[in-house]
């Protein structure tokens, strides 16, 4: 009797202790399921998110970083926790466990490539913290491992690009050659089907098509190979500023005139890239708003209180010819 009474003590001192641990972690707020269950929101009402970045690659990924850290502060009541996974989905499925193990209350990230996130996406539903994707989708059947996803249309930007080649491009045969993002980003893959719907059966043909895998330094490699491999590139279409910046050094040192001997349209419109356009070594841009530090912080609180979100929520971009870009400059945030 004295030892079942003493069980129970143990017991229920036990329990008391892993209640008092998990109401320690769990939501003013009230509950979140997150998909799987109660979330872990602190007591104190500071918001623990764990983000995952896909890198430094670009100057778009700066900005992106930057609005993110400026925008979940302690003053706006965040406690961001960032990790760079330096264009790896290894990593960034190292960071997303990471988080799970220290019970943050939310997890956002921008996933490298599209697939291949069902398994660690599962777990941080099994442990009850809701996800958030910012910038990029990933490809899943189950939508229900994620709350929301914040970013651009890919797939338009492609398509107002390669619009505006069609109407450049009217009359004669046109050689294009594309730039394209890292193999298996959600960018890089609806960019590249946006462009190609667009100027299907227009006068351009793409001639060559690689990876330069966003970054300024690989966009210039790239475009050295196709200006040794091909005699007559009319333009290109890179995925983003940093590639299109890179193809403009590789163009300058084989001693022709980017914007004019070979036009150039990229994505992003971050300010080098619009420099460029104002300078007429660049000759359309699509923008890919990179702010997104504001709605994530707005759709945390959201499920955090338990509160519908959208599933999608599409950031507007717009775009620039070279009078656009001089007026917008002084006054880019990016
Ligand atoms: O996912 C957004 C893309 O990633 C940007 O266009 C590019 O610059 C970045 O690296």
């Amino acid at each position: 009797m004295a030892r079942t009474t003493l069980t129970r003590t143990v017991l229920a001192a036990v329990s008391a202790a892993a209640l008092f641990a998990l109401g320690a972690c769990s939501s003013d707020a009230g509950t979140q399921t997150g998909g799987g269950g109660e979330t872990n929101a602190a007591d104190d009402g500071v918001i623990t998110l764990g983000f995952s970045q896909v890198g430094a690659e670009s100057g778009w990924r700066a900005a992106n970083t930057k609005s993110i850290q400026d925008t979940l502060t302690a003053e706006n009541g965040f406690d961001l926790k960032f990790s760079d996974a330096q264009q790896k989905q290894e990593n960034q499925i190292q960071a997303i466990r990471s988080y799970i193990a220290q019970q943050v209350d939310v997890i956002a990230f921008s996933p490298v490539v599209e697939t291949g996130w069902d398994a660690v996406l599962q777990e941080a539903k099994d442990a009850g913290i809701p996800v958030i994707l910012t910038d990029r989708a990933v490809d899943s059947s189950d939508e229900t491992l994620y709350e929301s996803f914040i970013g651009s249309d890919f797939v338009l930007e492609g398509e107002m690009a390669g619009q505006w080649a069609a109407e450049q491009y009217d009359g004669e045969g046109y050689q294009a050659v594309e730039l394209q993002g890292t193999t298996g980003a959600a960018p890089a893959i609806d960019r590249k089907d946006g462009f190609e719907s667009a100027i299907a059966g227009s006068d351009i043909e793409i001639i060559d098509s690689q990876t330069g895998n966003f970054t300024r330094a690989e966009g210039k490699t790239v475009m050295e190979g196709f200006l040794n491999a091909h005699d007559d590139i009319d333009l290109v279409f890179a995925h983003n500023d940093d590639m299109g910046l890179g193809a403009i050094e590789a163009i300058e040192a084989a001693g022709m005139t980017p914007g004019e001997d070979i036009k150039i349209i990229t994505i992003d419109a971050v300010k080098d890239g619009m420099q460029a356009l104002a300078d007429g070594k660049i000759n359309y841009i699509v923008e890919c708003n990179p702010l997104l530090g504001p709605d994530l912080a707005d759709i945390t609180k959201k499920v955090l209180a338990g509160e519908e979100v959208e599933k999608r929520i599409v950031v507007k971009d717009e775009a620039f010819d070279q009078a656009a870009a001089k007026e917008a400059l002084p006054t880019r945030e990016y």
